[in-house]
């Protein structure tokens, strides 16, 4: 065993060697690398951005880094981020699939994939996330519902301190349940706890360090724990989504659809009937296309809003004078009513906030990772078609060419001088361009109106023991950056 994995590594060190000398002469610069570890040496592993950061004021706005042999090309700061995703965007718009995800997701789905499968998936997702979800009247209603049943958990705890993640967890991934499946469930529905831990625990494992070194070097470290647990994982929840497949299949009514299954099936049963009486067969409308994007929608869109949800708590526990400006916003023109979207015109500073949050958090740092369609000279440097990029979101978040304070909780950011709210363009944690995430406007709508509603129940404050100054913002690195564990208490106030 030890001789074969010697010659393995002789061979990555032969093949890596042609990562010191540029094919092209003009190709981004970047640090240089070592043979087998490019510049991984070089980056702090707890806060790897940071590196970036550093990286992109030595080199520049677009740079060169090696991840082991992997040659990935970064693009930092507002400028040169907005001219590769939204004016190159069919250059700089296809998706490049980790290890891992090529494994687990085969091209299916819509966060993945790529081509013309991607962009119908991506379509029909819009489209029907549009009518189940996103833009509806309904969609607020189901988003209103569940703020009642979070804070009813939060009761619960009677202003002793709790973790906050796997309530605001549940309750986000009701939202998804909702428009995908048609119902919410109970949250102590043992079918509803395994699909939210399932898909917790896969992004988890998808940015541990193991799954990392899996990434760079697949043939060397297929037999990882983490790999193995991932494609158990995977293929339970997978299992289980078929299982509800089936259910809503036996009860389907294609006059009345409850949720995005009940429409792709309905489509699939239209499109099968076409396809027998025209011959025709390279429908994307088949059942890998709809499990992969049903889990990529559940992936995609319960870890980002929680988390997002859960800094914004923090944050408040934190800085007591901010809670206390949202709070007195909130029961200057809400009082005690229910908050509805159509008052965040009316609440600047509690729009700020949130904002601020999303802006400082930078959840999904380097966004997913995208790769170029073709051969292009950008911004004078050569980058070869296929190479994977790095749309480097905090570059931008935290641009001090940008933002006043970039690297504070400033929700002035957002408000100008008469304390009326204002966009930013610069504003992107969903990043830009074709691959623009596909639940922005649901994640907006969902982070208003839970942030809102439980700032209008809760006044949120550390542990007791704890003070302000020793609640810790450093984040926990994974697929996305989360808040370190911790406990905060959540006191009523209405
Ligand atoms: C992609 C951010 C919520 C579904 C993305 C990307 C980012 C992002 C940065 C990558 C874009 C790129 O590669 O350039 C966020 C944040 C959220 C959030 C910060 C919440 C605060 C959601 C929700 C859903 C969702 C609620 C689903 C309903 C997706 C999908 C993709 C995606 C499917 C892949 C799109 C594609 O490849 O075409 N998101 N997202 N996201 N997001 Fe979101």
């Amino acid at each position: 065993l030890l001789g074969a994995v010697i010659v393995l590594l002789l061979i990555y060190l032969i093949s890596s060697s042609s990562f010191s000398t540029q094919k092209h002469g003009n190709e981004p610069p970047g640090p240089r690398p070592l043979p087998l570890f490019g510049n991984l040496l070089q980056l702090d592993l707890k806060k790897p951005y940071n590196t970036l950061l550093e990286l992109s004021k030595k080199y520049g706005s677009v740079f060169t880094v090696y991840l082991g042999t992997k040659k990935v090309v970064v693009l930092s700061g507002y400028k040169t981020v907005k001219e590769a995703l939204v004016d190159y965007d069919d250059v700089f718009g296809d998706r490049n699939q980790p290890e891992i995800m090529r494994e687990l997701s085969q091209g299916h789905g819509v966060a993945w994939s790529n081509g013309d499968s991607w962009k119908e998936m991506r379509r029909f997702a819009l489209t029907n996330l549009r009518d189940f979800g996103m833009g509806k009247r309904a969609c607020e209603d189901k988003i209103i519902e569940e703020c009642q049943y979070l804070i009813e958990v939060f009761k619960k705890f009677q202003g002793e301190a709790f973790d906050t993640t796997q309530p605001v967890n549940c309750a986000v991934s009701n939202i998804i349940c909702s428009i995908v499946y048609g119902s919410r469930f109970e949250y102590n529905d043992p079918e509803f706890k395994s699909l939210v831990d399932r898909t917790a625990r896969i992004i988890r494992l998808s940015g541990s360090p193991s799954i990392q070194i899996f990434d760079m070097f697949p043939s060397l470290f297929k037999w990882t724990a983490d790999r193995n647990e991932i494609h158990k994982i995977f293929s339970a929840n997978k299992k289980q989504n078929q299982t509800i497949f089936s259910r809503l299949k036996e009860t389907l009514n294609p006059q009345m659809c409850r949720g995005f299954v009940d429409a792709f099936l309905v489509l699939t049963l239209l499109l099968n009937v076409y396809v027998q009486e025209s011959g025709i067969t390279n429908s994307h409308f088949h059942n890998e296309n709809l499990v992969m994007t049903v889990m990529h929608l559940f992936a995609a869109g319960t870890e980002t809003t929680s988390t997002t949800l859960r800094w914004g708590l923090l944050l408040m526990a934190k800085y007591p004078k901010i809670q206390d400006e949202v709070q007195e916003e909130l029961r200057r023109v809400i009082g005690d009513r229910q908050v509805q979207v159509a008052d965040r015109k009316n609440l600047p500073f509690t729009d700020a906030v949130i904002h601020e949050t999303q802006r400082l958090s930078s959840i999904v740092p380097t966004a997913l990772p995208h790769k170029t369609t073709q051969d292009i000279t950008f911004q004078g440097h050569f980058i070869e078609k296929g190479t994977t990029i790095f749309p480097f979101l905090t570059s931008v978040l935290h641009d001090p060419n940008e933002w006043e304070r970039p690297h504070s909780f400033y929700p002035a950011h957002f408000l100008d001088k008469e304390k009326k709210f204002v966009k930013r363009d610069a504003f992107i944690p969903f990043s830009a361009g074709r691959r623009i995430c596909l639940g922005e406007s649901l994640a907006r709508m969902e982070l208003f109106l839970f942030f809102a509603t439980l700032l209008q129940h809760f006044c949120f404050t550390p542990a007791p023991g704890v003070s302000e100054d020793e609640l810790d913002l450093t984040p926990s690195v994974g697929l996305t950056l989360s808040p370190s564990p911790h406990k905060l208490c959540a006191v009523s106030c209405m």
